[in-house]
């Protein structure tokens, strides 16, 4: 339609583009998000991730429910003070209490929003809120004009808007509007509606609420049926301008729509979704990297735009297609939504054409007769292994260019302490060997096996950023044997995984980060001294193996 075209809906629409065309992305990972079952955030980890948010380019940012707890209360505090740029809202039931509450918390925000709420289907009146029709829309009034007196920026939601009465919503909706609600949400809070009837719901519900210039509709769509990203769509084409999801698709049950794949679905097809955002893709993977580490909740492979496998090719054809030309099978570039790049993934269907590729993507420099050297022996590593990672291209390619000598640091000595309420946290003493020469430094962190990487860092004095790090345990009992897997982004671009195994969760982590460092050592080994006959070699220049 869009129905509200002409309401300024847009807080900066980019420029050439209209401000009714113009979607809000109201991110709710620090709320609602928050809410899913080990993704609970300390606040500093929500000022992080907040960071991270504004610099994603969101429009407005749940920090969360202040009324939860005294730390939720501090956390949503310390956003709003953090963030320059986007509206920070708090949420609130609808007592007087939970208002003043989240004000206290979201009035140190330079754009703070109330965001109020209380659920209108039949179903909660009767068995959550034990209230009548009427009750209810005194409730919503009351609540409205009691936040609009703390703050100019309203949001009201009505909990279970879908599944409610679409008339006697309509007039709760009226209500909230006539007490100054800015911003109207009507969640799908179960994930129940359907694309085409969510349509008939938007279309029902502008039917009856006079259009208003400065009211802003909104989308919070559940994912129980798989269908939050597919309604938020429908939603904005039928006239919604604010959209309601979290990072990873993160939140209560199976999740709420994921910002990533709403934005990359408008952004990817405007042709037929005529609709811009202020997102910054390329800030997209970014942020669901730190969401990743910051709650050790992993993306599953195959998700959308974030999964590990969203653009990785490994059927021969693809490859080659994709080589030749990305659009064959891309229709977004892992560029766009800030990846290092596509993988190609390496089994035992690929060709040399994606090996070599590979290699050049590792930074390698390969002639024709070194790839045809290493062929056969990538060959009879993917009959082996499911996947070949790049380590193990690292490997062959050390094999093939042999003379090279160790180069490998190894740990011989940690000693760590660590403590509750001192800064820092804890201190690690480490030795390593590099051939004859043993180094030795102090390193200090927040928890011990940060203390070590530091110290490690010290030593090596490599610049990188640990992405990723789990710890499980290979044995049972007591003594069980700790296995470390992480992942190092260093300086160059370069990602390797690093894995460490020891009784001692400490030295496995820190044997996991050594061996990461190792392997970028010797992948700068490897690119200074380049293919055959470029660089200085020990072994006179003759690779092994032709
Ligand atoms: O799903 C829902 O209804 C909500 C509201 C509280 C906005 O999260
Ligand atoms: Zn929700």
């Amino acid at each position: 339609m869009p129905r509200r075209a002409a309401a300024p809906q847009a807080a900066s629409p980019k420029a050439g583009a209209s401000a009714s065309h113009r979607v809000r992305i109201f991110d709710t990972t620090l709320r609602d998000g928050e809410q899913s079952p080990g993704c609970s955030m300390d606040r500093f980890q929500k000022v992080q991730m907040a960071l991270q948010l504004e610099k994603l380019g969101v429009d407005i940012i749940e920090a969360g429910f202040p009324i939860a707890s005294n730390d939720e209360f501090e956390a949503v505090r310390d956003v709003a003070k953090a963030l320059k740029k986007p509206i920070v809202a708090g949420l609130s039931r609808s007592s007087r209490g939970d208002i003043d509450r989240c004000w206290d918390a979201v009035r140190h925000a330079r754009r703070p929003r109330i965001h109020t709420f209380i659920a209108t289907s039949d179903i909660h009146l009767k068995y959550k809120l034990r209230m009548t029709r009427q009750e209810l829309l005194k409730e919503v009034a009351a609540s409205v004009r009691h936040a609009r007196k703390l703050c100019r920026d309203i949001e009201w939601s009505a909990e279970d808007a879908t599944r409610s009465d679409w008339d006697f919503l309509a007039e709760a909706v009226k209500i909230a509007i006539g007490e100054g609600a800015t911003t109207i949400n009507l969640p799908d809070t179960v994930g129940y509606i359907v694309p085409s009837e969510f349509r008939r719901f938007w279309e029902h519900i502008f039917e009856k609420v006079p259009a208003f210039d400065d009211v802003i509709f909104s989308a919070h769509c559940h994912n129980d049926l798989g269908l939050a990203v597919a309604n938020s769509l429908v939603a904005v084409e039928s006239g919604v301008r604010q959209v309601e999801c979290t990072v990873n698709g993160i939140g209560e049950r199976a999740g709420n729509a994921s910002l990533e794949e709403v934005v990359m679905a408008l952004h990817t097809r405007k042709d037929a979704l005529p609709f811009v955002t202020g997102v910054r893709t390329r800030e997209i993977y970014p942020s669901s990297r730190l969401l990743t580490s910051m709650t050790g909740v992993p993306v599953q492979p195959n998700k959308a735009v974030v999964g590990k496998n969203a653009f990785a090719h490994e059927a021969g054809i693809h490859q080659h297609g994709v080589l030749s030309k990305a659009i064959t099978y891309e229709i977004m570039t892992p560029k766009s939504v800030g990846r290092p790049s596509n993988s190609l993934v390496l089994g035992k269907h690929s060709g040399r054409a994606g090996l070599r590729s590979r290699y050049e993507q590792l930074g390698f420099k390969m002639t024709k007769e070194e790839v045809t050297s290493i062929y056969p022996r990538f060959t009879d590593l993917a009959d082996k292994k499911k996947e070949v990672y790049d380590e193990d291209l690292i490997a062959l390619l050390q094999e093939e260019r042999a003379g090279q000598g160790d180069s490998s640091y190894h740990l011989e000595f940690l000693q760590v302490t660590s403590s509750t309420g001192t800064q820092p946290a804890a201190t690690a003493m480490v030795r390593l060997r590099e051939g004859e020469t043993v180094h030795s430094e102090v390193g200090r962190g927040n928890g011990p096996v940060d203390a070590a990487v530091d110290a490690i860092l010290r030593i090596t004095g490599v610049k990188c950023r640990l992405t990723d790090f789990s710890v499980n345990s290979v044995t049972r009992g007591r003594d069980a044997l700790a296995e470390a897997n992480l992942m190092v982004e260093f300086g160059d671009g370069l990602q390797l995984a690093g894995h460490g195994a020891s009784p001692d969760t400490v030295e496995a982590g820190a044997k996991a980060f050594l061996s990461a460092v190792n392997k970028h050592r010797l992948t700068q080994r490897l690119k200074k001294n380049g293919p055959p006959g470029r660089g200085k070699r020990k072994n006179g220049g003759r690779p092994k193996g032709i």
